[in-house]
Formats: structure tokens, sequence, C-alpha cells
């Protein structure tokens, strides 16, 4: 009878603590002195599937799809209001066998090519250098290209270096102008390879290194634009290894950035569909993208011992959600749908970055239009936006803002014996003084009830945005594109510079405080 008694009131107060239980959030306002730099809300276009031909590019004989030089008028309104900083450009794996000088000139006198690694499809270089560069004057979006050095040489990749950034007389520039562009685009990023461990080269990381030192050296600022940021090949998920030797065998005034890439995937030989995933599914993805915390916090550590004055950024150029492609579709172009699953882990992943913006300074979602996390899907003349572009759209007001520490004590979602942090965090000022803070429920459940206690600011309104839906499997489709949109928040209060917030089971919410 007494060990009834026990466990009844066990339980009780377990019913209690959860039915009461509150996340806390605290902002301190008068630690924040690190800008987060606008390039992590970056994007990432490949020449694969339909990314660039039938996403990006119609052509300019295209008659229904308004357009700029081939490029679809829709999509860069899209993007121009996203405020898209930055995009890479031609790969990924494909930019290991691309020969930039296939895509100038001419359209009618350039070669084709294979795309072996995405469906083995026939590439009539028709979007080139030009067209990509212009493209992104179009958007206002800084030019990241990946050079080739897994299937191409020193030299190549030197020269178009001074093809799109010299402005004096030399071979290169001479090209260009006959080409029809007289003044250089000065481009700042420059990327030494792709994933050089695998379909880059499948190089040792000593070996890689000394090929990056070699390239480097030839890869100069033919316009003293104020520096190149050359990025080295990085690490796949926690190949710690590979950024140490990095680290160690590179000459930091060589480095601009070391990349690493992280995908939000369940198992690469047993991925989930895109919209038709189990709850299971659903907390294995979580637990994937959460995942980017512990990487980033690691590669940055090594980072610190050969980089205490963090010169250096931990580029973060592929991240995203992976799942199988959509039925029909062929296999090698990674068609995917997106849908509120995708917006939890766009919400924890730029809450990730925002919280490490000290080394965190480039990221690229991949990819941009009709590949894998698209913010973009496009048919013949129609366009979505998916719930990815959303909550990138509603976290702009971090970009170029100061990021505000946080510390959260939070519930966890659970599922089985296992547990995630159900809410995620990130706060930021702007130049205009307003504060942000976003705020991301992962549980499928239960409301997250949060007390947010602001320390070293006043507050006297609270305003916001949210994006939810009414299942988690939900996505914008091309009959129903605006499903899921972002919609007033009414669930924030303010009383004595303490913000109670109720978080609905996945959403994001962002707010703003005067
Ligand atoms: O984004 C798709 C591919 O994933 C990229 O080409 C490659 O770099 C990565 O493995």
């Amino acid at each position: 009878m007494k060990r009834n008694c026990l466990s009844l009131i066990t339980i009780l107060l377990f019913a209690y603590a959860a039915a009461f239980s509150q996340t806390t959030v605290t902002l301190n306002t008068s630690a924040a002195k690190t800008t987060i730099n606008k390039n992590i809300y970056g994007h990432f276009a490949e020449h694969l599937g339909h990314c660039i031909y039938d996403g990006f590019y119609v052509g300019d004989t295209s008659k229904n799809i308004p357009n700029t030089d081939g490029v679809r008028n829709d999509i860069v309104d899209a993007l121009k209001k996203l405020k898209i900083p930055n995009l890479r450009w031609p790969g990924g794996c494909f930019a290991d066998t691309y020969h930039w000088k296939d895509g100038i000139g001419p359209k009618d006198k350039r070669p084709t090519m294979v795309n072996k690694w995405w469906g083995g499809v026939t590439e009539d270089n028709s979007f080139g250098t030009h067209d990509f560069l212009n493209m992104c004057e179009l958007l206002g979006a800084e030019p990241y290209l990946s050079g080739n050095v897994g299937s191409g040489t020193v030299q190549e990749l030197a020269d178009w270096v001074q093809y799109t950034n010299f402005a004096g007389k030399s071979p290169m520039s001479d090209l260009r102008k006959q080409n029809g562009r007289e003044q250089p685009w000065k481009v700042k990023f420059w990327g030494i390879g792709n994933e050089a461990w695998g379909c880059g080269g499948n190089m040792k990381p000593e070996y890689y290194a000394d090929e990056y030192r070699k390239y480097t050296t030839f890869i100069s600022d033919w316009e003293n634009t104020g520096g190149l940021t050359r990025i080295a090949s990085g690490a796949s998920d926690a190949d710690y290894n590979w950024t140490e030797t990095l680290m160690k065998n590179i000459p930091g005034n060589m480095l601009g950035g070391v990349a690493m890439h992280h995908y939000s995937v369940i198992e690469w030989n047993h991925k989930s569909s895109a919209t038709k995933f189990t709850e299971e599914q659903y907390f294995a993805t979580m637990k994937s993208a959460l995942n980017m915390e512990e990487l980033v916090t690691k590669h940055a550590a090594i980072m610190d011992k050969y980089d205490p004055q963090k010169k250096i950024a931990l580029v973060v150029d592929e991240w995203g959600g992976w799942y199988d492609v959509e039925p029909n579709t062929n296999p090698g172009f990674l068609y995917q749908q997106n849908t509120m699953r995708d917006a939890m882990i766009a919400g924890v992943t730029l809450n990730i970055f925002n919280n490490h913006a000290d080394r965190v300074r480039i990221a690229c979602l991949a990819q941009c239009v009709n590949v894998l996390q698209a913010v973009i899907l496009t048919d013949k003349e129609k366009m979505v936006l998916t719930p990815t572009y959303h909550v990138m759209e509603m976290y702009n007001v971090h970009q170029a803002a100061t990021m505000i520490p946080v510390t959260v004590k939070t519930n966890d979602y659970t599922l089985g014996t296992e547990k995630l942090p159900a809410v995620s965090v990130s706060a930021s000022k702007d130049a205009a003084g307003k504060t942000h803070i976003s705020l991301v429920n992962i549980d499928t459940k239960n409301t997250q009830t949060i007390t947010v206690n602001v320390e070293g600011a006043q507050y006297s309104s609270v305003t916001g945005r949210i994006l939810t839906s009414s299942k988690l499997q939900n996505y914008n489709s091309f009959d129903e594109p605006n499903k899921i949109t972002p919609a007033a928040f009414n669930g924030a209060s303010l009383k004595a510079n303490t913000l109670s917030v109720k978080l609905p089971p996945f959403s994001v919410v962002v707010l703003e405080l005067n």
C-alpha cells in the first residue's frame, strides 16, 4: 500500500513538472560584441539536376518565363527579398570536373561535356562564367567560385582569377573584354577544390594541404580588392583529423577559410521520403541537424589552437536535409520536396551559426533551386517558395547584426527513450537598435512556455512572426503554393522586461523587441 502511494506521488510530481516546467532563456545583451557575418546566410548552386538549367536559367529564348539574359526574373526577385548574401558555384562535385574556358564565348561554339556525377547528362556549357557573375550582380550577391583542383591545373585556376578580376591589360582580361565584359567582376571568395577527400580527388589531408599551398601561391589578388578569401576544401562531418592537418600544414596567411560539410541525413543508405516520414524519421533527422552544434564547436576548437585570433573562417559551405528523391524523378538530380521538417532544420542550424558567429563566417545551404533543401522549386513557369525560404527570410534580420549571447535551459523533446533539446534560440541587435530573437520548438506535440530574461537592456514592445502548419509533413506545392507562409505572432508578451512566449509545436518564431 505504502509503495503504491509512493509511486502515485512520483507520477503526480512528474505530471506536475511536465505541465508547468518552463524553458528559460537569458539574453546577455551587455556581452554582445561579435558581428554575425551576413555571409552565413549564403546559398549554393551546382550544375546538378534542375538547379541551373530549367531552374535559375531558362535560356534567353524562353518566351513564357520572363527573364534577364536567360535568368528567371521571379527567382531573382525572390532571392533579393531573401537578401541572399553569396552564391557558391559551379559545384560541389561538378566543380572538380569543370573547365571554365568551355563556358565562355559564343554559346553555339561551346564544347559539351558529360556531367559524370549528376545523372550522366550532357552539359552544353550554355551557362558559364559571364552568366553566373552577371546573375550575381542582379542578385546583389557575392559570388563564391569553386575552383577545379581534382582534374584541373594551377594555370587554369590562376587564369580564371585573372579573367574575372584583372582590370589592366593581360591575356585573360583581353579575352574577357573580347567576350563583352569590360570591367572585372572582382570575385572575392575562391574555393580551392571541393571535397578533396572524396569526389574532388580522393586525396589524403597531407597531400591536399600541399596542393592547396601550391594553388594558392598562384591564386593572387590581381586587383588589390582588399584580398581574396581563399577557402580550403574541408572536412566531412566529424573528420577532425582533416581540419587539424590543414591547420597544421598550411600557413595562416594562405588560408581565408576552412570548409566543412554536414548534411542532416538519417543514414546514407537508408534515407526517408521528403514528405512521407514517420516521427522516428523526423527525430533522427533533427538529431543529425542538431549535431551541427558539436561539429562546429569541435572544428572551431581545433582552429583555435592554430589561429587563436580567429582570423580564419570556418566555412560551412554545404548543409541541409538530404532525403530520397521524389518518386519518378532522376535519382541523379536530387530533387526533393520541402516540409516543416526542413523549416526546423533551417531554424536550428541558423541559430547554431549565429551563436558561433566568431568562427562561422560563411555558410551555404545546399542547394538554392530544385536540389536538396531548396528555398525555391520550379515547374516550367510556376515557382514555389518553400518553408525553408520563409525561415531564411524571417532570419535575415540577423545579417550583419551584433550577436547577443544566450543561455538556454530547455525542456526535452522525447521520443521513446531518446531526447533532444526542444528549444533552440539565437538573438542579435541590429544597427537601428532593434533586438531580434529567433526561437524554434522542434517538439511535435508540446507547446513550450518560455521565459526570456533580458540582462542589460530595457524594452517596451514586442512583435513577431511565426512559421508553422497543422502537420509536420505539410509543404507548399505548385497547386497550393501558400499553404505555409509566415503569419503575425501573438504569443509573446512583455512585463517588467521579462518576456513570456508560448511556442507551438514545430514552429519557428522571430521576435522584434524595441
Ligand atoms: O550537394 C550535393 C553534393 O554533396 C555536392 O556536389 C558535394 O560536394 C556533396 O557531396
